[in-house]
């Protein structure tokens, strides 16, 4: 019984990939998934191929209206890379393992390089609505893991090392990119949680004691399947709203888009000018 769900799970990464390659059958070097209100980097990809999720076998079908859901395939800065316009979130009721499914599908079509986008709260002090934070390390605090269950030996091993998530290469570069650009950038620690409701003061404050600069809802779960399967991860945040004692108010999901309005054109800068230096 076991042994047939892993090999359906496999199966069904194949016949995703094979649409996908049926539809753009070049190698593609990066993936890229975009985050709430962050979708704007798409204006700046010279489009090839546009796949909704809906189309591609076994994807699962993003529920968020700020989501738009499609595969969005063809250059940026000269590269060729696929971006996931609208993602899964696990409080929508996906399992980790639909979350992550595109991840293995990037992986099996080239990608080495996954670049992740998110909004997320800033419990860091001097954080102020709009900043970016490039993520240098992580706190999973999601009640689940996309790699329970048996191991799927075809993609990584059963322990896979997370000394370094997320590749110093790539953050200096895109540190060197922002200075260029006259951008400000932080650098720090993205902790997960499951959402969808935003933290009371206290948890604010448990997430900062324990080393948290930002939290959000996202981007572990894809992390932590990317590394299993050896890619090279850059991941930013957009800051939209503040967590740290003294700053927190109420917050809409409209302030955060709003929010994220203001990040957006800094970050598409970032990922497009370090995808170029790829
Ligand atoms: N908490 C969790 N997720 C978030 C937040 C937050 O304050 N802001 C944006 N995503």
């Amino acid at each position: 019984m076991r042994a047939e769900a892993q090999i359906d799970y496999i199966d069904q990464i194949n016949h995703a990939v094979n649409h996908i390659q049926g539809v753009h059958s070049e190698p593609i070097e990066i993936g890229i998934i975009l985050g709430t209100g962050l979708g704007q980097l798409i204006q700046n990809i010279e489009v090839e191929h546009e796949i909704p999720y809906e189309e591609i076998p076994f994807f699962p079908v993003s529920t968020v209206e700020s989501h738009k859901g499609r595969l969005v395939i063809g250059r940026l800065s000269g590269k060729k890379v696929m971006a996931m316009q609208g993602r899964f979130h696990y409080y929508e009721g996906y399992s980790m393992r639909e979350v992550t499914f595109p991840v293995r599908v990037m992986k099996k079509v080239g990608i080495e390089t996954l670049i992740v986008s998110n909004a997320a709260g800033g419990l860091h002090p001097d954080y102020k609505v709009g900043d970016l934070m490039i993520l240098n390390d992580h706190i999973d605090l999601f009640p689940e893991n996309p790699l329970r269950g048996k191991n799927l030996d075809v993609f990584g091993v059963r322990f896979p090392d997370m000394s370094e998530p997320y590749t110093q290469r790539l953050i200096a570069l895109a540190k060197t990119i922002a200075a260029d650009q006259n951008i400000d950038v932080n650098e720090g620690v993205y902790a997960a949680v499951q959402g969808p409701n935003l933290e009371t003061k206290a948890e604010y404050r448990y997430l900062r004691t324990i080393g948290a600069d930002a939290v959000g809802m996202s981007t572990i779960p894809e992390v932590i399947v990317g590394l299993h399967m050896n890619m090279e991860i850059f991941a930013i945040s957009a800051i939209t709203d503040l967590c740290s004692p003294g700053n927190i108010k109420k917050v809409s999901i409209a302030e955060v888009l709003a929010a994220a309005a203001i990040a957006e054109p800094k970050m598409s800068t970032v990922i497009r000018e370090l995808v170029r230096e790829l």
